[in-house]
């Protein structure tokens, strides 16, 4: 029988990953079946538990269940636990683990797919909630010349920056505070997008020949990369790269082998 994986989500009517793992499992021969599972605000635990009385082997976690996810788990992988959120469960007799592959699938997106150099780099990081933390150790790893958070509430961006100072050089400010800074990465990691809106940034952050990177996709241009490209900005991506990186990440760490990401990206950018 089929080993059976699933994601849990609050909406998760339209997420990718099912149509993602199926063509994972087709492409390296694995024999898998992987739902999409939507979990009663308030039944997030529940729901999971029910997965595995019915012998589910492991599961994603997507909006809104991330930082719940991480509270339940039994033990956790050093990236979940400096990413305060787990975004992959694996089931076994142990109980639950915890991983996050978010940020592993945003490094993956950016070095391979899109060739760009991170080491000795200055990254500017926009955002200071969830989205922004998960990525922080994958891109601290990859050493750059300094990470600068960006963040609406200027707090934030300072308490996470002090979170991963022992990782490397992070720096932290307020919007209006990055003008005429330039960054050779600029990364939209803030939810804005979902309101049409986004981040007050001043003119002067990207770096000729910056890359500017959505976090974020849907058909088109984002509102960030339009704002990018506004500005001039000739590279840009929004992250359904990410999403096909972390999908990836998460079959390796159940399966065991890194599955083709390139043609799975291509299929689903004409889809
Ligand atoms: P996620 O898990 O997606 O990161 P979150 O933890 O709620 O979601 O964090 C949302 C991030 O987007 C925050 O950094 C938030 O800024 P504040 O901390 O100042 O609230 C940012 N954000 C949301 N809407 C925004 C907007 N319209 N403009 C700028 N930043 C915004």
């Amino acid at each position: 029988m089929a080993d059976r994986y699933c994601v849990f989500g609050n909406p998760i009517g339209h997420s990718k990953s099912p149509a993602i793992h199926t063509r994972f499992a087709q492409l390296t021969g694995e024999d898998i079946v992987y739902e999409a599972r939507l979990a009663p605000l308030d039944g997030f635990a529940a729901a999971v538990r029910d997965f595995i009385a019915e012998g589910g082997r492991g599961a994603n976690v997507t909006v809104p269940f991330k930082e719940e996810a991480f509270r339940l788990c039994d033990r956790l992988t050093p990236r979940a636990q400096l990413a305060g959120a787990v975004n992959t469960l694996s089931f076994d007799d142990k109980g639950v683990l915890g991983d996050n592959t978010d940020g592993a699938g945003l490094v993956r997106d950016l070095l391979d797919n899109l060739q760009a150099a991170l080491t000795d780099r200055r990254i500017l990081l926009l955002g200071a909630g969830g989205a922004a933390r998960g990525a922080l150790g994958p891109l601290l790893a990859e050493q750059p010349a300094q990470i600068v958070i960006a963040n609406r509430t200027a707090a934030k961006a300072e308490a996470l920056a002090g979170h991963f100072a022992s990782l490397g050089a992070v720096g932290a400010c307020g919007y209006a505070a990055l003008a005429g800074r330039g960054f050779d990465v600029v990364i939209n990691a803030t939810s804005a997008s979902l309101g049409g809106d986004v981040p007050p940034l001043p003119p002067g952050v990207f770096a000729s020949g910056a890359l500017a990177y959505d976090m974020m996709y849907g058909k088109g241009d984002t509102p960030f990369l339009a704002l990018a490209r506004a500005q001039g900005v000739a590279r840009l991506s929004d992250g359904l790269g990410m999403l096909v990186g972390q999908a990836a990440e998460a079959f390796f760490v159940w399966r065991g082998l890194r599955p083709p990401t390139q043609t799975v990206l291509a299929a689903l950018r004409i889809s």
